[in-house]
C-alpha cells in the first residue's frame, strides 16, 4: 500500500503513534506512510496539533513508532539518530557561545575526521554561504532573528547530516524575512545537497521549497493528499504569482480545510 522505494532516504512505513497521557490515550498518527528519495525536500502541512511535531521525533529517532517502522538510508531507526540535523521556529543557540562556535557544535558531537582548523573552515564556509560572512564572532544576542535562524540552519548542516528536519524553521520571521531566507534555502541546498523534511503551516513557503507536498489529516495524522511541485534551477519569487501556482496553492487550502474539519470532529 506504501508507495516507498527501498532507496528512498526516509522511510516512514505503516507507521502509528499514541501518546499516554494522564487522562488517557491520545492517538495522534496513524498509518503513515511517506518517503524521501535521496536529495529530495518534502513539505509537511496540516492542521495545528496534528502530529507534525511527533513525526519529526520519529524521524530523528527521539520517539519510537508503536507500530510500522522508518528507516534512514535503509536502517531501521530504534534510538535518537546524531546524524540528523534539525531546525526549529526558535534557534536554540546558546548565547555564551560565539555564532561560528554555535554553528561548530555538532562537529564536536557527531563523530568527523575533521581536525579542529577544519572543522572552523567548515562553519565559515556556511556562514558565509547564507550571507553571515563578518558575524562569526557576534554573540547571538547581537544578530537578528532572520540572522540567528540563518546561523542556525548552518548548525543544522554542517555536519552533513543525512537527513535534515526543518520544524516549522520561518514561522516566527516577518513576512520579509522568512522570503529572504528561502532564498537562502535554495542557495543552501544548490551548494550542499540535503534530503530534508520541511515541517510548515504556510502553504507558499511548502510549493516555493520543496518538491513535493504532503498534507497530514487531522489528529491521527495520516497523509490525506500529496503534489509534486515542478521546480525550475533558479526558483523566483514571481513564480508564486503564476496561475499554476496558484491553482496548487488553492487545492492545499482545500485539503488543509478538510483536515481541519476532520480533527474538529475527532476533538
Ligand atoms: N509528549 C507528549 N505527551 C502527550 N501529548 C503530546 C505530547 N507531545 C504532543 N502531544 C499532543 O499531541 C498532539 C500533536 O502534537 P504535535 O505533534 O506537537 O502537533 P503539531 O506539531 O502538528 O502542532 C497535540 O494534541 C499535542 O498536545
Ligand atoms: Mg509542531
Amino acid at each position: 500500500m506504501s508507495s516507498y522505494k527501498k532507496k528512498d532516504t526516509i522511510i516512514i512505513k505503516d507507521v502509528t503513534h499514541t501518546y499516554k497521557t494522564e487522562t488517557g490515550l491520545l492517538p495522534v498518527i496513524k498509518n503513515l506512510s511517506m518517503s524521501v528519495p535521496e536529495n529530495g525536500f518534502t513539505a509537511v502541512v496540516g492542521p495545528s496539533g496534528c502530529g507534525k511535531s511527533t513525526l519529526t521525533k520519529l524521524i530523528s529517532g527521539l520517539l519510537q513508532p508503536d507500530e510500522g517502522e522508518v528507516y534512514l538510508s535503509g536502517e531501521k531507526i530504534t534510538t535518537p539518530r546524531p546524524t540528523v540535523g534539525m531546525a526549529f521556529q526558535n534557534p536554540v543557540l546558546l548565547e555564551w557561545r560565539s555564532i561560528i562556535k554555535n554553528v561548530m557544535l555538532p562537529l564536536e558531537i557527531v563523530p568527523n575526521k575533521l581536525n579542529s582548523l577544519e572543522k572552523e573552515q567548515r562553519a565559515k564556509q556556511l556562514l558565509s554561504l547564507v550571507g553571515l560572512e563578518g558575524f562569526e564572532q557576534k554573540k547571538p544576542s547581537e544578530l537578528s532573528g532572520g540572522m540567528r535562524q540563518r546561523a542556525s540552519l548552518c548548525r543544522a548542516l554542517v555536519h552533513k547530516p543525512e537527513v535534515l528536519i526543518l520544524d516549522e524553521p520561518f514561522g516566527a520571521l516577518d513576512a520579509f524575512t522568512r522570503e529572504d531566507l528561502w532564498q537562502v534555502m535554495h542557495n543552501l541546498r544548490k551548494e550542499e545537497p540535503f534530503t530534508g523534511i520541511l515541517i510548515t503551516h504556510d502553504l507558499r513557503e511548502s510549493i516555493f521549497l520543496a518538491d513535493e507536498v504532503v498534507v497530514l489529516s487531522g489528529r491521527p495524522a495520516s497523509k490525506q493528499f500529496f503534489v509534486k511541485v515542478p521546480k525550475s534551477k533558479t526558483p523566483k519569487l514571481e513564480s508564486l504569482y503564476s496561475s499554476k501556482s496558484i491553482d496548487m496553492l488553492k487545492s492545499l487550502r482545500k485539503q488543509i480545510e478538510i483536515a481541519q474539519s476532520q480533527q474538529e470532529q475527532n476533538k
